[in-house]
């Protein structure tokens, strides 16, 4: 439906290398650092899926069930973003074969690691991994209030196409616009 094939392409081991960076599976040896990384309040407040608070058992679980078990799956490209040898965050390509929209684009950096332009080397490069793979399109949501978040999407080569009103749900029961991006082949 989305127009990626997969065939030829080992996901579990699937790794991606930017000027700057390394997209790689995520490993047990990685909880430390998640668990770490997820007690940002900015990660708490923007990523909808992530439990608060949060424990090493989530973490866990984000790396064996989410990230590894997605690739295996042929579900999702997660990534570890690897810089200069640490994990600064996180990303992934969603729904790689059934999403309507077109597999989406989500990220995380750890506060440290802000402000130089990882986020956007990173969801460039798997837009284009997913697009070179046949999707016809890859898009990504963002809170309308997420100015960070919507920068990276543009700088990232991303179209705003709308605001789906109401789209998004937080823990508290809130719900957020998110502006709608995409990347298409041509872009
Ligand atoms: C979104 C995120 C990955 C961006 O990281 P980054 O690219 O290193 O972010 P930067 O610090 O370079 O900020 C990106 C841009 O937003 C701007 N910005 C950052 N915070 C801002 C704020 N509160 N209000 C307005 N602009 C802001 C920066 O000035 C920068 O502008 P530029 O593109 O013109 O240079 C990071 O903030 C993060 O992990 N946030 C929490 C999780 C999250 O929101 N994920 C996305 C969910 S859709």
């Amino acid at each position: 439906m989305t127009g990626i094939d997969l065939s030829g392409i080992d996901l579990t081991t699937e790794t991606i290398r930017t000027e700057r960076l390394v997209l790689r599976p995520f490993t047990e040896n990685d909880v430390p650092a998640v668990l770490a990384a997820c007690q940002d309040p900015g990660i708490q407040r923007w990523i909808t899926a992530l439990p608060v608070p949060y424990t090493e058992d989530d973490a866990r679980f984000f790396i064996h069930e989410v990230a590894i078990g997605g690739r295996a799956a042929g579900r999702d490209l997660t990534v570890a973003i690897e810089a200069d040898g640490r994990l600064v965050g996180s990303s992934g390509v969603h729904a790689l074969q059934i999403h309507p929209l077109g597999p989406e684009i989500g990220y995380w950096l750890v506060p440290d690691a802000r402000g130089r332009g990882y986020a956007a080397e990173t969801a460039h490069a798997l837009a284009e991994w997913a697009l070179n793979l046949g999707a016809r399109r890859v898009h990504l949501v963002a809170d309308v209030a997420n100015a960070a978040s919507q920068s990276v999407a543009r700088r990232a080569g991303f179209s705003q196409e709308g605001v789906l009103r109401s789209y998004l749900q937080y823990r508290d029961g809130s719900r957020g616009d998110a502006a709608l991006f995409s990347r298409l082949p041509g872009d």
